[in-house]
C-alpha cells in the first residue's frame, strides 16, 4: 500500500489515487483519446532531449520566480485548470487553490469547476486564471466572463482544442458521467471505495455552479464530458470570436491548446499575451504532436511577443527545465496535481507541488544556473543528434 509520506513522484500519487477512487473516476482522470498515443508521447518527448549541465557556478542562492502574463509566480510551474474537482476529493478546487497559494503559484479555475470563482477569490489571493469554454449560449458566455472579472482573475484563457468531444474509450467502457450515474457496475465500484462514497454522499451536493444558473446539462443531469463538448460548445467558434472575447476581457488573454506556428502568430495578432502549447493532455486529438516537440518552432516564431506555456506530460522538475531551456516561459499540468488531490486533498497537492518545486530547485543547482533566464538551448542536445537544439 502506498501512503502520502511515500509519494515521491507522479507515479506514486497515481497509485494512491487509483486505490482511493472508484474506477470510473480514476479512469476519467487517467484516460485519454483513442489509443492514448499522444498522452504517452507528451511525457516521452522529454526523454529524447538531454540536459548538459555546467559546474562551479556558485549556486547557493537560486531564484526560480517568473512573471507569466503579468502574474508573479514563485516557481515556473502552475496548476492548469481542470474540471470537476469535487468529484475527486470533497474539498475540490478549494484544496488546490490553497495549496497553490502556499507554493506561490497560479491556480487555473475551469468553467466546469465545482467551486465558484467568487469563493476561490475569497479564500486565496494567489494569481488566478479563468479557463473559458465558448458556449452556444451567449448569455452564459457573458456571465462567465463577468464573474471572472468581478472575482479579480488576472488571466482569461480560452480553450480552443475542444471543438468536439475527444474519443475517450475508457469513459465509454466505464460509463463515466458527471455527476456519476448509478449503474450496477458503478455502484459496485462506489461500494468498494467507501471513503470516497461517504464523502460524496454526505458532503456538499455535487454542482457546477458556473453553469447551473444557465443550463441543466452537466449539473443535475448526468452527461459525459464528450457529450458536453459536442452539444454545449459552439463549433462555429472562429478567430473573430476569439478576438472579440479578447477585447471584451481587455486584460491578459491566452489561447489554450495552440499547436501550430500559424495559429501562434494569429494569437499574437488578435492581442493574446500568452498561449498554452497543449493538446489537452492527449484527451482530444490522438496522434497530435507533443507540446514539448512543438515548442522550439513556436517559441522561435512568437516567443518574444507572448508568454509561451508548455502544458502537458510534465512529471518531473527536469521536464520543466527542458521546456524552459527550449524557450517556454513556464509550464503547467493537470494530472500532476489531480492524482495528489484525489489521494489526499490539500495535503496531497501541497506534497506534489513541494516535490516538483524541490526537483526544479535541485535541477537548477545541478545545471549550474541561479536564474531561469540562464537556461537556453545550449543546455540541450537531441539524443540521436550530436548538434545542440538551436
Ligand atoms: C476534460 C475537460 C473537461 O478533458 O477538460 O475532461
Amino acid at each position: 500500500m502506498v501512503s502520502l509520506q511515500n509519494c515521491h513522484n507522479f507515479n506514486d500519487f497515481r497509485s494512491l489515487a487509483k486505490q482511493r477512487l472508484p474506477g470510473p473516476i480514476f479512469h476519467y482522470i487517467d484516460g485519454a483519446a483513442d489509443d492514448e498515443l499522444t498522452y504517452r508521447r507528451n511525457t516521452e518527448a522529454y526523454d529524447d532531449v538531454d540536459l548538459i549541465p555546467n559546474v562551479l557556478a556558485g549556486v547557493q542562492d537560486v531564484d526560480m520566480s517568473v512573471e507569466v502574463m503579468g502574474q508573479q509566480l514563485d516557481m515556473p510551474l502552475y496548476c492548469a485548470p481542470t474540471a470537476l474537482q469535487r468529484l475527486f476529493h470533497h474539498e475540490g478546487e478549494r484544496a488546490v487553490a490553497r495549496a497553490a497559494a502556499k507554493y506561490g503559484t497560479m491556480f487555473g479555475v475551469s468553467s466546469l469547476a465545482t467551486v465558484t470563482v467568487e469563493e476561490i477569490s475569497r479564500i486565496t489571493d494567489t494569481p488566478k486564471m479563468f479557463q473559458f469554454y465558448f458556449h452556444k449560449d451567449r448569455g452564459l458566455n457573458d456571465a462567465l466572463l463577468e464573474r471572472a472579472r468581478a472575482a479579480n482573475f488576472g488571466i482569461l484563457a480560452l480553450t480552443v482544442d475542444t471543438i468536439t468531444g475527444g474519443n475517450r474509450e475508457r469513459d465509454l467502457r466505464t460509463g463515466f458521467t458527471s455527476p456519476p450515474r448509478l449503474t450496477p457496475s458503478s455502484l459496485l465500484s462506489f461500494l468498494t471505495h467507501p471513503g470516497w462514497a461517504w464523502n460524496f454522499l454526505t458532503k456538499e451536493k455535487f454542482d457546477m455552479p458556473h453553469l447551473s444558473s444557465h443550463v441543466e446539462a452537466g449539473t443535475n443531469m448526468a452527461v459525459s464530458v464528450g457529450d458536453y463538448f459536442s452539444t454545449m460548445l459552439d463549433q462555429s467558434m472562429n478567430w473573430k470570436d476569439a478576438e472579440k472575447l479578447c477585447s471584451q476581457w481587455n486584460g491578459h488573454f491566452a489561447l489554450k491548446g495552440v499547436m501550430s506556428v500559424e495559429d501562434a502568430k494569429r494569437a499574437v495578432d488578435i492581442g493574446c499575451t500568452g498561449i498554452m502549447v497543449s493538446n489537452h493532455g492527449g484527451r482530444q486529438l490522438d496522434g497530435s504532436r507533443a507540446p514539448f516537440d512543438q515548442l522550439a518552432e513556436i517559441c522561435d516564431a512568437v516567443g518574444d511577443k507572448v508568454d509561451v506555456i508548455c502544458e502537458g506530460g510534465i512529471q518531473r522538475g527536469t521536464h520543466v527545465l527542458k521546456a524552459l531551456s527550449m524557450g517556454a516561459k513556464a509550464c503547467s499540468g493537470g494530472r500532476l496535481y489531480l492524482y495528489a488531490l484525489s489521494a489526499a486533498g490539500q495535503a496531497g497537492v501541497e506534497k506534489a507541488l513541494r516535490n516538483l518545486k524541490n526537483e526544479i530547485e535541485r535541477g537548477m543547482k545541478l545545471m549550474g544556473v541561479t536564474k531561469l533566464d540562464q537556461l537556453n538551448r545550449e543546455n540541450l542536445r537531441y539524443k540521436n543528434d550530436k548538434s545542440n537544439c538551436a
